[in-house]
């Protein structure tokens, strides 16, 4: 019996996960820092509870060179990490020697993010210069995971001989109309293996800086709440969060406080005006400490009530949409109105100890609020939405429980008129806390709940609802009793984990899956699109299958 508990305290150490949070933090917007502004940045990350800033920087910009030496004396100040992400999209590729120069500076500081006790470095873009990784992490025996989403997870894992420790995907947000879906997730599982994954998480996209060439919002609506539900639940658990992003005024996906030092990107990208002062974000950074504490430790508590709502302040179809788009063609992606990407829907989540009711009037009419998620047993975060209905007006959102208030938002109004005659596509962020209350946690940690409701895009709807029936929730393979089932000819990969996992159950649509081996040939379109991959794959087919028969009717 000694020898048995001995062993089970040597293995303790290694067999701790290490599951980590990240903020995308972007260097180039803090030439105005000063030590004290980096103080007050890390003090808000740590209060989300989140560990680590990814400090995003473009090949030879000053102010990296500059702020470094404060962020670092910060952070070693306040126990934060950091680490670095080169980003080859920016300025090009990074040259090697400059990598390892400045990862061996600061690798000896308590402030640098180790993994397996090596130092971590992330890197975003430039698959061409994948081979200067072997002689970096020769040099300097570092963690290496790289974000290469041109390339899609397979040939991702291939780059210089598997020189990628783990990776991560920019799949943080869904496409044309639909909500975000885990496919892109589940497709880096099936081909990661024991490397890690880390998942992108983002609350919004919507940016118009034509001297970027970039004018798109992306769905927004309920997918904070809803992607960290869905990665909080799936058995195939992310080793790291990346959230996207801590401070990137231009994608409007910034969760830290607005920051008037730090706009450079309007001027520098030609912005027609500033579409980000006056819409704050703080909210979305207080539902977090919950999201990372229910992921990292399966349970959490709720101590304090509180209300979190979000919304653009425009009807969709009030104002010019100016030259924007929904989605981008640069992204691979069909372009669309911006109406038919965004709802005109107020958005809200709540963290509460037990049922409530929620409310909202919109210049003082009612309209129709509903929770879309209530978590089980009626402890967790709450959420729901309610569409406007084109309303304008000031918006209150009210939780009330048996008749009382227990918390309101007079949220700010909903116009018909907009600054320059332009739809601003950003959210409005407002919150408001309840009172202290006996703390509270859900009465099963998350590895024993069991699917409730699956969700699922195209041929997978169904998939997912049967699945989930059979309580079976995650996002990649599993295996059976029966045969196993494969992913029908011409389908993205993604389907393989699902596809072998329910024909092994005897559910194996014809739409989706087979008992016969096939070639996943949308495989190549992983290497086209990288983003949004399976709808790619799936466009590409129809395209591919209408040229065929258009020959066919020629000849
Ligand atoms: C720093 O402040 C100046 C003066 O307000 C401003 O012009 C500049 O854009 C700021 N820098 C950044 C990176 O935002
Ligand atoms: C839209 O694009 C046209 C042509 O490039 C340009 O002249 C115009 O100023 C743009 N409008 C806005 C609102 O950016």
């Amino acid at each position: 019996m000694g020898a048995f508990i001995i062993a089970l305290a040597l293995l303790g150490p290694t067999a701790v996960s290490a599951k980590s949070v990240f903020a995308h933090f972007m260097v180039c917007n803090t030439a105005n820092f000063t030590e004290t502004d980096w103080r007050t940045q890390i003090g808000l990350t740590q209060t989300a509870k989140i560990d680590a800033f990814a400090l995003n920087m473009a090949k030879d910009e000053a102010t990296t060179k500059a702020q470094l030496p404060s962020a670092f004396t910060a952070a070693e100040a306040l126990q934060f990490k950091l680490f670095f992400s080169f980003d080859y999209a920016g300025n090009g590729d990074w040259n090697k020697a400059t990598v390892t120069g400045m990862v061996n500076q600061r690798r000896a500081s308590a402030a640098y993010f180790k993994y397996n006790s090596k130092p971590s470095v992330s890197s975003f873009g430039g698959p061409a210069s994948g081979a200067d990784w072997k002689n970096i992490k020769t040099a300097i025996g570092c963690y290496f995971i790289p974000g290469w989403p041109s390339l899609g997870a397979k040939t991702a894992l291939e780059v210089a001989g598997g020189v990628a420790d783990g990776l991560f995907s920019w799949d943080a947000w869904p496409s044309g109309s639909r909500s975000m879906i885990t496919y892109p997730d589940a497709s880096y599982f099936n081909f990661l293996s024991s490397k890690k994954y880390m998942a992108l998480v983002s609350p919004w996209f919507y940016t118009n800086l034509p001297g970027y060439e970039k004018n798109w919002p992306w769905r927004g609506d309920s997918f904070w709440v809803d992607r960290w539900n869905h990665l909080i639940s799936g058995e195939f658990q992310p080793e790291f969060f990346q959230i996207i992003s801590w401070n990137d005024y231009g994608e409007s996906h910034y969760i830290a406080p607005l920051d008037d030092s730090q706009y450079a990107a309007f001027t520098t990208g030609r912005a027609s005006y500033n579409y980000v002062i006056n819409k704050p974000h703080n909210g979305w950074r207080e539902l977090l400490p919950y999201f990372i504490t229910l992921w990292k430790t399966r349970t959490a508590s709720i101590m304090q009530e509180s209300i979190v709502s979000w919304y653009r302040q425009h009807p969709k179809g009030a104002c010019s949409s100016g030259n924007t788009t929904g989605n981008t063609a640069s992204q691979l992606q069909v372009e669309v109105a911006p109406s038919v990407t965004v709802q005109d829907e107020i958005c809200f989540a709540a963290p509460l100890g037990s049922a409530a009711t929620v409310s909202v009037t919109i210049g003082g009419v009612a309209v129709a609020a509903t929770w879309n998620v209530v978590p089980t047993g009626g402890v967790g975060i709450y959420s729901g939405s309610a569409p406007t209905g084109g309303r304008t007006g000031t918006v209150i959102i009210t939780l009330a429980r048996s008749g009382t208030t227990i918390v309101q938002i007079t949220g700010w109004p909903i116009s018909p008129t907009c600054t320059n005659g332009l739809n601003n596509y950003n959210a409005y962020v407002g919150s408001m806390w309840g009172v202290s209350i006996t703390a509270r946690s859900p009465t099963l940690a998350v590895s024993k709940m069991k699917c409730a409701r699956g969700f699922g895009a195209n041929g997978f709807a169904g998939l997912c609802e049967w699945r989930c029936a059979h309580g079976y929730c995650p996002e990649a393979a599993s295996f059976g009793t029966k045969p196993i089932g494969y992913t029908l000819s011409g389908l993205s990969p993604a389907y393989d984990g699902l596809c072998a996992f329910v024909c092994a159950r005897d559910y194996c649509p014809s739409t989706a899956c087979s008992y016969t081996k096939g070639t996943t040939d949308c495989v190549a379109v992983f290497v086209i699109g990288g983003m949004h991959s399976l709808e790619w794959c799936l466009l590409f087919k129809s395209l591919f299958t209408k040229k065929v028969s258009n020959r066919a009717s020629v000849s």
